[in-house]
């Protein structure tokens, strides 16, 4: 069978459906970021001039400013890599992942190499299986839709002279750990691994999935050959003003809160679904979504559809199939009442 690279969650979503299926945040938009992207709309005559934003991004992740490129969302920087890098040999994607990296690559005429991590290993990366000729190699940190986080120093080891290193980090602000200041596990500042690109998202967190957001960080060479194949004046005045107040050290230190409080509320979903019969939760997540495996997920979605909730086909994934689902991180009282729907559903069934 041949998957469909191109099915994302928003799909799923719909009318009267509670959404466990798109992993962007529910919460009305703070002050501090509402407020700048409705005054850019007092500028939208003039072309984007993206010198702030750039700026602000490069302090946020003690990064030069020629290091930083902003995107229409991390997806453009997938394309962007893919065609810039067409001379790449041998572009391999670690799997399961978001599949736009591959589907992007695909589009632009490579032939892609999967790397496939097991379930049996928590989906662990295993660096002995990316082949040594790589020379494009594309991993997620934490990775959708696994929701797990790699060490950074396993996917430092990847980096090697002559290989271009894509670490989609579009998930990385939703990580916490106790007593780590800051987000565990990020390459963000790294600017000594030769081939670095790290990729962004600001769609996630700050719900602005629809202004196209993100940005990717690497050497100035590089970073000049990706900014070579990006549209003329591709991220917009809002969006731009967006970056520069998701960049603040309000926005940071918001993000930490919130992403303290995803871990709480993770926790607490895995708490209940521990007690759900036949399911099995994959690695252990760290982010703000968790995948599962249980026998005919793809029937119990369906179930789960009529009974008002949404949740994320797992079979769309490279190295997953039909036995698998991903449920976003949502409050409590969400999680309380899906899980019991779910139950319902697999002890009907039974
Ligand atoms: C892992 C991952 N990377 C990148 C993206 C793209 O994000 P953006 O909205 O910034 O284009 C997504 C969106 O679902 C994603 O899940």
């Amino acid at each position: 069978m041949t998957i469909d690279l191109g099915h994302h969650g928003d799909t799923e979503v719909g009318a009267g459906l509670i959404d466990l299926a798109v992993n962007v945040r529910h919460e009305p938009m703070p002050g501090w970021l509402a407020d700048p992207i409705k005054e850019s709309l007092t500028q939208l005559r003039a072309y984007p001039n993206d010198r702030e934003a750039t700026a602000a991004v490069a302090r946020r992740h003690r990064r030069e400013i020629d290091e930083v490129l902003l995107t229409a969302g991390a997806a453009q920087a997938f394309v962007l890599l893919a065609q810039a890098l067409r001379g790449a040999r041998r572009p391999v994607v670690v799997h399961p992942q978001f599949t736009e990296p591959e589907a992007a690559l695909r589009n632009a005429g490579h032939e892609v190499g999967r790397v496939l991590l097991h379930a049996e290993d928590g989906f662990r990366l295993d660096a002995r299986l990316v082949p040594e000729e790589a020379d494009l190699v594309f991993v997620g940190n934490p990775t959708n839709p696994t929701s797990v986080l790699h060490p950074a120093a396993a996917i430092a080891e990847l980096a090697r002279p002559g290989r271009v290193l894509v670490v989609d980090e579009a998930f990385a602000d939703t990580t916490f750990r106790d007593g780590v200041d800051g987000e565990p596990e990020s390459l963000a500042e790294r600017s000594d691994l030769e081939g670095l690109v790290v990729l962004r998202s600001l769609t996630k967190t700050w719900g602005l999935a629809g202004l196209r957001i993100g940005y990717l960080l690497a050497a100035p060479e590089l970073r000049e050959r990706l900014a070579a194949a990006q549209p003329l004046w591709a991220v917009s005045t809002p969006a731009l003003a967006a970056a520069t107040a998701c960049a603040s050290p309000t926005a940071i230190a918001a993000e930490r809160e919130i992403a303290a409080r995803v871990a709480a509320e993770r926790d607490h979903l895995l708490r209940r679904l521990a007690h759900v019969p036949n399911l099995t939760v994959a690695g252990t997540p760290a982010s703000a979504f968790v995948t599962v495996r249980l026998p005919s997920a793809d029937k119990i979605r369906l179930e789960l559809r009529e009974r008002g909730y949404a949740v994320r086909r797992g079979d769309t994934f490279p190295g997953l199939g039909p036995d698998w689902l991903r449920i976003a991180v949502r409050d409590t009282a969400i999680t309380d009442a899906f899980v019991a729907t779910l139950t319902d559903v697999i002890e009907e069934r039974l």
